[in-house]
């Protein structure tokens, strides 16, 4: 019985197969409750004690030989589906390419620039690190002049101060500098102040400076410009003008929008009053236009800066500025249908 059990073993070792049914057959007929194994320790009751040790180790030594070997075919065959999913089926369509999104702040730029191009503005840039002259003097703002203190200022170098700009209306006077009126342009960019970072301020956000420079231009001009921009932009055109104060323009305002208290958002953003203010504006002070040496008997103009941002809270319903600037995919994935 011995020598037959030894054949058995060697049988069990060698046998092969990659397919699940013999493995089960394989199974049944060593494993199984009718199988050899049962057989065999059925017959080894009846063996001479003398025998038994060896038949003993040895009938042991077949049943985990078996048993191994069914696991391993087993998972021989589960590694190869495995492997043939990875390179399975080389005529399958392709992985999709996955579209990235654009960042809210470019988004609202990019409409912003879309709305202006339409009435023939063009697009200009200018440095974000600044000289005194184009972010301050040039717009007369006077060094000592206390409106310097609005627009909390990073400053790089004294003496000549060299900062980074508060504001994109330092476009306006490298515009100037370089360009003969007429002048229609928008300047959108970043801007920076030394501010606290809550969640309606930060010390680094982004404006869009507007300048238009012609003879006979006047304040109903800009009013037309603002609606038509209010409209184009928000599908609102309920705006009022605020008198207000900045150095570069004379007379100033602000402009607010009706934008309504549908959400809570809405609430949050406009503080309960449903008003929004999204900019500001004026005629362009004849100091500034003299200081870019536009001769402003000649020619008068406007000018307007507004936030990105802001106007992104609200068309986007985005309760936290901060949020922009903090990159997390899930934020960003959700502009991937807006173009
Ligand atoms: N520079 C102003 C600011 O940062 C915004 C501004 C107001 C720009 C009036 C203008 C303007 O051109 O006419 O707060």
């Amino acid at each position: 019985m011995l020598d037959k059990v030894t054949k058995l073993i060697d049988d069990v070792q060698t046998f092969k197969t990659t397919s699940k049914e013999e493995i089960e057959a394989f199974r049944i007929k060593y494993l199984g409750s009718k199988g050899m194994l049962k057989e065999l320790f059925t017959e080894f009751k009846n063996v001479d004690a003398s025998l038994k040790k060896d038949l003993g180790q040895a009938l042991n030594y077949l049943r985990n030989a078996a048993t191994n070997k069914v696991q391993e075919l087993n998972e021989a065959i589960e590694d190869n589906q495995v492997s043939k999913n990875i390179y399975g089926d080389l005529t399958r369509p392709s992985e999709p390419i996955e579209l990235g999104s654009r960042h809210p702040i470019s988004l609202v730029r990019n409409r912003i620039i879309d709305v202006f191009s339409k009435i023939g503005f063009t697009v200009s840039e200018g440095p974000e690190i600044e000289d005194d002259w184009h972010n301050f003097t040039a717009l007369n703002l006077p060094e000592y002049h206390p409106a310097r203190d609005m627009q909390d200022t990073f400053f790089i170098e004294q003496d000549p101060d060299i900062l980074l700009r508060t504001h994109t209306s330092s476009v306006q006077v490298r515009y100037m500098e370089n360009n003969e009126p007429p002048i229609r342009t928008i300047s959108p960019g970043r801007v920076f102040r030394n501010e606290d970072i809550s969640a309606r301020a930060h010390c680094i956000f982004h404006q869009v400076e507007g300048l238009y420079i012609d003879t006979d231009v006047s304040f109903a001009d800009l009013k037309q410009t603002l609606l038509y921009f209010t409209k184009e932009m928000f599908g609102k055109s309920k705006i009022r003008l605020r008198p207000s104060y900045f150095p570069f323009t004379e007379p100033s305002a602000e402009v607010d929008i009706y934008w309504g208290l549908e959400t809570e958002i809405d609430y949050k953003i406009t503080k309960g009053t449903g008003w929004l203010e999204i900019m500001g504006c004026g005629m362009v002070d004849p100091n500034v236009l003299k200081n870019a040496d536009i001769d402003p008997e000649k020619y008068t103009g406007y000018a307007f800066g507004m936030g990105i941002e802001r106007i992104a809270m609200l068309l986007y319903q985005i309760p936290d500025i901060r949020m922009f600037y903090e990159n997390d995919v899930r934020f960003l994935e959700q502009f991937k249908s807006v173009l």
